[in-house]
């Protein structure tokens, strides 16, 4: 049998065998490495067919989650329900309309819920509207300045900046705070490309501070075991509830739905791409340790310290990995290859080095494998593309100039990737 074994061997220094928890930000420290192979069993066979990766496929989800995220209930409370709250026509001087929906998972308890905002164009195609599910950071309200978005009540995480911008007062979001991130959501842009967006706040599922899981989803299921979701387990589980109301509306191309999000909320895109299948694109801009970049080679930030700064985000069995990523029987090439044969978006930002762009590149293109048992073209580069040049088809990315963020040529691009799915047929 042949072990189909990869091996990266890099510039090894004598100092970097990845001991330190400190963050390397030069190429000639990375460890050399290798990487677990998305198409071999953990009993060593190798998978040879599409039959046999939807079995490997299934061992990966179990890895990822015993290990990575935590375990996560499977599906929707039985009794979820969903409410339309408010529907504008009009809205953005006719273009669009605007729905909010709140999601009720339980009859007993008012909280937790996810309040939804669809907003849609106003001229709609018969096979409906590519969508992109997006998680927002700083509530609904905080996407676009108009008044006629409801003004979260949810907790807010805050900053010094945000107090002394009058942003967030005692975590509570204020008036001030509308269309504080609109810089992130050129709605108008999205609405005239003919693509619908719907987004909802994280903290609505689960207040990202470590408590204890007291509040949040966790509140419903009950205190998490040790190898059971953190908060990015619980916000991607959101994210699927999102799809579940979406996949009730008309105005919505089901087979065009995008699941997108940035930095920690990348993280969350795609691990609730590699679960739910119904997302047919996951994007991840920036996403970085714990989501697109590579954990083994320890560049920028590392297992050791995001779980010390976030212990709440992901399952208590990640502690074990600190300063010991080199133990890890995944990688996040693996989470990426979970997505195939449906099309992923690895986008990285040159300054970003924290999030290790480099790390994000090659975690694509190793997912490459998996998408060719699939019939599908990997990445299709062996190097990292010049800036501002995206590469690839199914599996695509890229780096572009600037820092940290999101930027109209992110979503430029988005627009672009969504709108090459062939639309559904009625
Ligand atoms: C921190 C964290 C990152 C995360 C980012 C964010 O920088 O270390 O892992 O991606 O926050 O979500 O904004």
């Amino acid at each position: 049998m042949i072990s189909r074994l990869f091996t990266l061997v890099l510039l090894v220094s004598p100092l970097a065998h990845g001991l330190s928890a400190d963050p390397i930000y030069d190429e000639t420290q990375v460890p050399s490495y290798t990487l677990p192979d998305p198409l071999v069993f953990k009993n060593g066979s190798p998978v040879t067919t599409p039959a046999e990766w939807e079995k490997r496929r299934e061992e990966l989800l179990r890895l990822f989650e015993s290990h990575v995220y935590g375990k996560t209930p499977v599906g929707r409370p039985t009794e979820m329900r969903f409410e339309s709250r408010k529907k504008v026509n009009g809205f953005l001087g006719g273009l669009a309309t605007l729905e909010e929906i709140r999601i009720h998972f339980s009859p007993a308890a008012e909280e937790p819920f996810l309040d939804l905002l669809v907003i849609k164009p106003s001229q709609i195609p018969e096979t409906g509207a590519p969508t992109f599910l997006a998680l927002n950071f700083n509530g609904n309200h905080s996407i676009h300045p108009s008044p006629e978005i409801t003004l979260s009540g949810s907790w807010m995480r805050t900053s010094e900046e945000d107090v002394k911008n009058g942003l967030i007062d005692d975590n509570r979001a204020t008036e001030n705070s509308r269309g504080s991130k609109s810089s992130r959501w050129p709605v108008e842009k999205l609405i005239k490309s003919g693509t619908a967006l719907a987004t909802f706040y994280y903290g609505d599922i689960d207040p990202d501070f470590d408590d204890g899981f007291k509040n949040g989803i966790h509140a419903l299921f009950g205190q998490p075991a040790a190898d059971e979701w953190g908060s990015i387990g619980a916000w991607a589980w959101g994210a699927s509830r999102a799809m579940d109301f979406l996949t009730t509306d008309k105005d919505i191309d089901k087979e065009r739905v995008a699941i997108f999000g940035h930095s920690r909320l990348g993280k969350t895109a795609l691990w609730a791409g590699a679960r739910d299948q119904r997302f047919s694109l996951v994007i991840s801009n920036n996403s970085g340790c714990g989501g697109a970049a590579l954990s083994r080679r320890c560049f920028g930030e590392r297992v050791g310290r995001i779980n010390t700064a976030f212990p709440h985000w992901f399952s208590d069995a990640f502690l074990q990995y600190n300063e010991n990523e080199a133990a890890l029987p995944v990688d996040q090439h693996q989470l990426i290859a979970l997505i195939a044969p449906r099309r992923v978006y690895v986008a990285s930002a040159v300054e970003d080095e924290w999030a290790d762009p480099r790390g994000e590149f090659l975690a694509a293109k190793h997912a490459g494998p998996v998408y060719e048992l699939l019939g599908k073209k990997g990445l299709g580069v062996c190097d990292l593309p010049g800036l501002n040049t995206p590469v690839g088809d199914t599996v695509r990315y890229h780096i572009r100039a600037g820092k940290h963020d999101v930027t109209d040529f992110d979503w430029e691009e988005y627009i672009k990737a969504i709108k090459s799915i062939a639309a559904a047929r009625r």
